[in-house]
């Protein structure tokens, strides 16, 4: 049985996805903990009702990046997980913090990248007129929204799309890579060597939407 952390930051969409996806899907793993750098992140209400830990770790309670991830290290810690789950943690990490769990963090991120890092990539997408745009699960590394991909989601941009209607397009695909990537974790099959994605008999994913899920 696995151990798995999940960090949030606010609405907490993604963690639910995998929270339902590890209960209908029977993973073997556990959901130790949901840990949020803000408490009044709406998701960890989900957490509590389905008995999950809870805990805040108030970034504006410390004085430094460097206190602060010291101190969320050591409440993930405490519950030995085996992958710690970015799902919307909206900070950026230390190197020693993203150094102690290599190959065993992930996240997902709103954009095909490497293109549009960072923050409103809806927006970024739309203001240089891709036609494509999507989602990412990838291993975490030192530089923000960077490290070897899992999956990728794409999904068609529209004429005339809003930020809103786009960003609801591909927060959809993520509800279905982020869980799937973090099964194939849990069961052993997905793993970071070296610089590069492990993946042992990988599915490729067409849906009957206009995304491909590939890895
Ligand atoms: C998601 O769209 C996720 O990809 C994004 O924040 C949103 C969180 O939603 N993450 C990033 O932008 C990380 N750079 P959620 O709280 O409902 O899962």
């Amino acid at each position: 049985m696995r151990s798995i952390v999940i960090l949030i930051s606010g609405r907490g969409s993604n963690m639910e996805a995998i929270v339902r996806a590890a209960a209908a899907e029977q993973w073997p793993a556990r959901i130790c903990a949901v840990i949020s750098n803000r408490a009044d992140a709406s998701g960890l209400a989900f957490a509590q009702a389905h008995g999950i830990a809870t805990e805040v770790v108030a970034n504006r309670d410390y004085a430094s990046r460097d206190q602060f991830d010291a101190a969320l290290r050591e409440r993930i810690d405490a519950y030995r997980p085996d992958l710690v789950v970015l799902a919307g943690f909206m900070r950026i990490l230390t190197t020693p913090f993203v150094d102690h769990y290599r190959g065993r963090m992930l996240n997902i991120h709103p954009s095909l990248l490497p293109s549009f890092p960072g923050m409103a990539t809806h927006r970024q997408a739309l203001a240089v007129g891709v036609k494509l745009h999507g989602a990412t699960v990838h291993f975490v590394t030192p530089d923000l929204d960077h490290g070897p991909i899992v999956a990728q989601a794409c999904v068609p941009v529209l004429e005339d799309d809003s930020e809103e209607a786009l960003a609801a397009r591909v927060l959809e695909q993520e509800h279905l890579i982020y869980p799937r990537a973090v099964r194939w974790f849990v069961q052993g099959r997905l793993a970071l060597q070296g610089a590069s994605v492990r993946l042992a008999a990988a599915d490729t994913v067409v849906t009957d939407t206009p995304s491909v899920i590939a890895i």
